[in-house]
């Protein structure tokens, strides 16, 4: 199989052309990413020489570009987007245009490739926020997205589904909780604390630090996503999650507690506008229909992100400095 990963040198993308290369000996990746501030070739260097991956810098939004590349494969895997909410709250045009307008251009690329395979990669943000007693999202529950980021992925996920009702594209949809492990980008909530603290800084909690995300861990993602291309129903959405809720000061003190610190660490900051307060996922669908369920515990999975960041400080201190602007720039320079 031939595949198109767009954002591929993003956070859960690079783990995903990893885990693809590494699970199928004879599959080839076509890598398209812009390199925008979150894209790192750093997290591709161990492909650096590997014939069966071909790193093309190029935004999705480029039309005659993606339609080039959708004629040379079997699927497009598309994880591409402007993907953090506070980001999306100071200004939301990139997530627009990314989100919506890309996903749009890659799917005419696709129908005119001749109904190529499609799979979207998604996030349960769409869902809106759940009360405490509230049952967890699920592929029935009704789209209600809170912040621009949440709003431009459900557009995206609309536009997936016409395509699939209007042009027969053979689509298929992921709705996935948060993701954290390796190569993941440290603004957000689990690498920004871990950095933080390695750091000697302290850290961000907002509001009150009660709102809960469902963790996955992001080879378990990678998995599901294999299992939908590979195993998936035509034009059926699957809910995937960790069985991982937790409330923000828990991930918080279990970090500190494996880096041997004190609460005096925590600072309480203002909180987010329009903070969602709870997410969490039924994942019934995809484990009975297609068997899968999530293999890393959320212990197993932070104590292993943990060292994985106290292995690879180099790699999130270029980012925080901002040297791996300066390292791509070099190795792809036009
Ligand atoms: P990320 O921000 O780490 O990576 C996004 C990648 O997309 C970057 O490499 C960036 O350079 C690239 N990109 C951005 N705009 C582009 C454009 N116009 N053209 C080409 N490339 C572009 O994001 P992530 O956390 O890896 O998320 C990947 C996908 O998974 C997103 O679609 C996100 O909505 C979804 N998702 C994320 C999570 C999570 O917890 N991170 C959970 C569920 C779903
Ligand atoms: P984040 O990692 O940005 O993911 P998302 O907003 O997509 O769920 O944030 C996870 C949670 O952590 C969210 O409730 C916001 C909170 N948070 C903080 O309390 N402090 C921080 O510095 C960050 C980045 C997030």
């Amino acid at each position: 199989m031939k595949l198109l990963v767009t954002g591929g040198a993003g956070f859960i993308g690079s783990n995903f052309v990893h885990y693809i290369l590494k699970t199928y000996p004879d599959y080839e990746v076509i890598n398209l990413d812009a390199l925008t501030y979150a894209g790192n070739l750093e997290n591709l260097k161990e492909l650096e020489g590997n014939p069966r991956h071909r790193f093309v810098k190029g935004d999705i939004c480029d039309a005659d570009l993606v339609d080039k590349l959708a004629k040379e494969v079997d699927i497009i895997v598309h994880f591409a987007a402007e993907s953090h909410v506070d980001r999306s709250i100071l200004d939301s045009a990139a997530f627009v245009r990314t989100n919506v307008i890309g996903t749009h251009t890659l799917l005419e690329a696709a129908k005119k490739a001749g109904n190529l395979r499609f799979h979207h990669v998604s996030t349960d943000e769409v869902f809106g926020s759940l009360g405490p007693q509230d049952a967890p999202f699920s592929e029935v529950t009704p789209y209600d997205p809170r912040s621009p980021y949440s709003a431009s992925k459900a557009g995206s996920d609309h536009l997936v589904r016409a395509y699939f009702h209007t042009h027969n594209l053979p689509v298929t949809i992921s709705n996935c909780s948060n993701n954290y492990g390796p190569y993941h980008f440290p603004e957000k909530l689990i690498p920004l604390v871990i950095t933080n603290l390695m750091e000697g800084k302290k850290i961000p909690v907002y509001g009150d630090g009660l709102q809960v995300r469902d963790w996955l861990h992001v080879e378990d993602h990678c998995r599901a996503i294999d299992t939908i291309i590979h195993k998936g129903t035509i034009g059926e959405t699957y809910c995937v999650g960790g069985n991982g809720e937790k409330t923000n000061i828990e991930i918080v003190k279990t970090i500190l507690g494996l880096l041997c610190r004190d609460e005096s660490w925590i600072e309480y900051v203002e909180d987010r506008k329009g903070h969602d307060k709870r997410y969490a996922i039924n994942f019934d669908k995809i484990k009975n229909e297609l068997g899968f369920e999530p293999q890393i515990t959320f212990e197993q999975g932070i104590e292993k992100t943990v060292a994985w960041f106290q292995a690879n400080e180099s790699w999130w201190k270029n980012i925080k400095s901002g040297d791996y602007e300066k390292y791509y720039q070099k190795q792809y320079k036009k």
